[in-house]
């Protein structure tokens, strides 16, 4: 696709990474995944297993991860998820592609059976969403409530879907598509390991002298033992996050909460939350430039 000439995705929005991750230790000489601690141990960051996430559902990061994608900046626009096939199809059938936001999915297939099929499920989608909507005005014409206006319907986010071959040619689609017509709010790639890969690699023309960000899940198991102690139970997994240190030296810094909090448009304290066996914790980096 030839580059736009008019009104181009601002080279200075920002690519938010977002991820949940969890501490895995990881002998050193091998990706020999362990589930105990070893002197010769380095910690990597879980994010899958067997194509699909390595913890069940964890409602507190789940909700986060759909409000955050999905509230744009400013009324009219709508967000960006960029995702690779494999993270595409790990989403449940009957909510793809998500809802109120332009999944862009990226893949080397050319037979066309990947977009033929990310269409059809858009349109069906589709369908669904203006059916329940449709419900929804007429439940609020009778019972004569105007919980929602014509105006406050039609500024609604986009549910949309593009597929495409590389991350240059994702920013570029958004670009000619809703970046010109301004209706493009922010873009995060939501994994998974070989798109954050590609993501954090540079060298794309596309993210050149963009700031990115990572808004990070912090994931521990830590059921309480028969004793009453909180024992830490590291999950299994296969898919990693491509960094695992986010130190100056590595070029990232941390962001403070209140960054975090801008970034999301909700607060963030950085505080662990329980829920289960289960603790999470969200925190931000930013790649130095
Ligand atoms: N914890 C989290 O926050 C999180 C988030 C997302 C995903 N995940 C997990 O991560 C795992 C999936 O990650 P993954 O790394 O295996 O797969 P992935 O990144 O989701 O998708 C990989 C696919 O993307 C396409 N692709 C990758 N690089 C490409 C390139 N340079 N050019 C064109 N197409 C490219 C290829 O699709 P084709 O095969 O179609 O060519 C490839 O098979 C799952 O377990 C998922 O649950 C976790």
């Amino acid at each position: 696709m030839p580059p736009s000439t008019t009104n181009p995705i601002p080279p200075s929005l920002p690519l938010t990474l977002i991820v949940a991750t969890t501490p895995i230790r990881v002998a050193s000489s091998s990706t020999t995944v362990t589930t105990h601690a070893q002197n010769d141990t380095n910690t990597r960051l879980g994010i899958g297993l067997k194509g699909t996430l390595p913890w069940p559902r964890i409602k507190a990061d789940m909700s986060f991860f759909a409000r955050v994608t999905s509230r744009p900046p400013v009324k009219g626009t709508t967000n960006a998820i960029i995702m690779g096939r494999k993270t595409y199809d790990s989403v449940p059938k009957h909510l793809r592609p998500l809802g109120k936001r332009i999944s862009v999915v990226i893949t080397r297939d050319q037979t066309g059976s990947v977009r033929e099929g990310v269409l059809q499920e858009l349109e069906a989608r589709k369908a669904k969403l203006a059916a329940t909507a449709k419900a929804k005005a007429e439940q609020a014409v009778e019972s004569a409530t105007t919980s929602m206006t014509t105006s406050e319907a039609e500024v609604e986010p986009a549910t949309d879907a593009i597929v495409t071959p590389s991350l240059d040619d994702a920013l570029e689609q958004l670009d000619c598509t809703y970046g010109v017509e301004g209706r493009l709010g922010k873009v995060f790639v939501i994994g998974g390991a070989e798109i954050y890969g590609a993501s954090l690699r540079g060298g794309s023309v596309g993210l050149q002298k963009r700031p990115i960000r990572i808004v990070m899940t912090n994931v521990v198991r830590k059921p309480f033992g028969e004793d009453g102690k909180v024992v830490e139970e590291p999950f299994e997994c296969d898919t990693f996050f491509p960094e695992d240190q986010f130190t100056v030296e590595k070029g990232w810094r941390s962001a403070s909460s209140e960054e975090v909090t801008e970034w999301v448009g909700e607060e963030v304290t950085g505080e662990w939350k329980r829920e289960g066996d289960v603790e999470v914790q969200m925190v931000g980096f930013e790649k130095l430039k």
